[in-house]
């Protein structure tokens, strides 16, 4: 992984710095590039909120080969984790590796290690385009987060992912406040619960709304027919000064009461934030930037060797708490900063 992050460095030079930890101070307002949006307060939380839940250390139990394998939306995975969809390698990312390389290698990469890889969309529209292909590779086996455009382009892009025979199909509907697409002239407008739930008819297998951040709209995910929803600020590239995804996910999990899939991302970087996220109610992750940077570092190998890793982490932190399956985390095992 060193020298993977070594080569990600030289190749995202003026874009992302691949810092030791990777918590938005370096790039904050860098978007496009790999930053938090404004200060960056929301990027910084995500990182944050993490850090506030320490583990329980648990030494004294029988658990030495603790089970890290999950099923979410229907997916066995090897651990709970998907790749987040990062799309625009050229105008986030510094452009030394093409958009279809580096979707190709990260969701390859996914299914050769068990888990499932995500795609972005944007404008232009090559990055769709690439990850249809990708997910085309793995035999469908991979989700397309779509944008929740206005009008026809929405169901386009929707027919054109259902090509490619996955079963999943992710609507980043916090993508109204990219400020990436209101410059490039093409802003996309929020909708109500029941606009939500003509277009989550409309789509030819289950939906995952990703974005959101309170009780309220994940009671509303659940009304309007979502399968899944994955609480998330959009890595804080949305809106400036939202909590951390971690300190808003216990209420969401709670309210959804398992009617739904819970999945949380921001922030999480290793097995040991894995865990964490999955005790406070989540029913797997993703991951965003440490995978972009892993790929376009190694390509499938840099994100195989990524995935390895967390694997690993995640293994040990399970050992260390006691922890025998991912169904068996709970919040027992979190303890706040001041261990209480
Ligand atoms: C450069 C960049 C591009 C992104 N593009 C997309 C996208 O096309 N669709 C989407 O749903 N989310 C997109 N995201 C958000 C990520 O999917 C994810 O929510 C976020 O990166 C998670 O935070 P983390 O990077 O701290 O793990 C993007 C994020 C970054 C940094």
């Amino acid at each position: 992984m060193q020298e993977v992050r070594k080569e990600a460095r030289e190749r995202m030079k003026g874009f992302c710095r691949v810092c030791k930890e990777c918590d938005g101070r370096a790039c904050a307002g860098e978007v496009p590039g790999m930053g938090g949006l404004g200060t960056a307060a929301s990027f910084k939380s995500n990182v944050e909120a993490l850090a506030d839940y320490k583990l329980r250390m648990r030494t004294i139990h029988d658990v030495s080969e603790p089970d890290p394998s999950t099923k979410v939306l229907g997916y066995d995975l090897s651990i709970p984790v998907f790749a987040a969809p990062i799309g625009g390698v050229s105008f986030n990312m510094g452009g030394k590796v093409s958009e279809e390389d580096y979707i190709m290698s990260k969701v390859k990469a996914c299914d050769a290690n068990g888990i499932v890889g995500c795609t972005g969309d944007g404008v232009p529209p090559f990055i769709s385009e690439a990850g249809f292909d990708a997910i085309k590779a793995v035999n469908g086996k991979a989700i397309p987060f779509i944008k929740p455009w206005e009008g026809d382009e929405f169901f386009e892009k929707i027919e054109k992912a259902a090509a490619t025979g996955c079963t999943t199909f992710g609507i980043d509907i916090d993508a109204i406040g990219l400020i990436t697409l209101a410059k490039m002239g093409r802003p996309v407008a929020p909708r109500g619960v029941e606009r939500l739930k003509a277009l989550i008819e409309r789509i030819p297998g289950q939906v995952l709304l990703k974005g959101i951040m309170t009780e309220e709209d994940a009671l509303a995910a659940v009304e309007a027919g979502a399968a899944g929803i994955v609480v998330s600020n959009h890595g804080g590239r949305v809106l400036d000064h939202t909590p951390g995804t971690a300190h808003v996910l216990p209420a969401i999990a709670e309210a959804v009461n398992g009617e739904i899939a819970v999945l949380v991302d921001g922030g999480i970087r290793t097995g040991v934030d894995v865990l964490k996220m999955i005790a406070l109610g989540a029913d797997a992750v993703m991951i965003g930037r440490p995978f972009s940077i892993a790929t376009v570092g190694g390509l499938e190998e840099g994100a195989s060797k990524y995935i390895q890793q967390l694997t690993g982490q995640l293994k040990s932190a399970m050992v260390l708490s006691g922890c025998e399956s991912i169904a068996d985390a709970n919040s027992n095992m979190i303890t706040d900063v001041l261990g209480q």
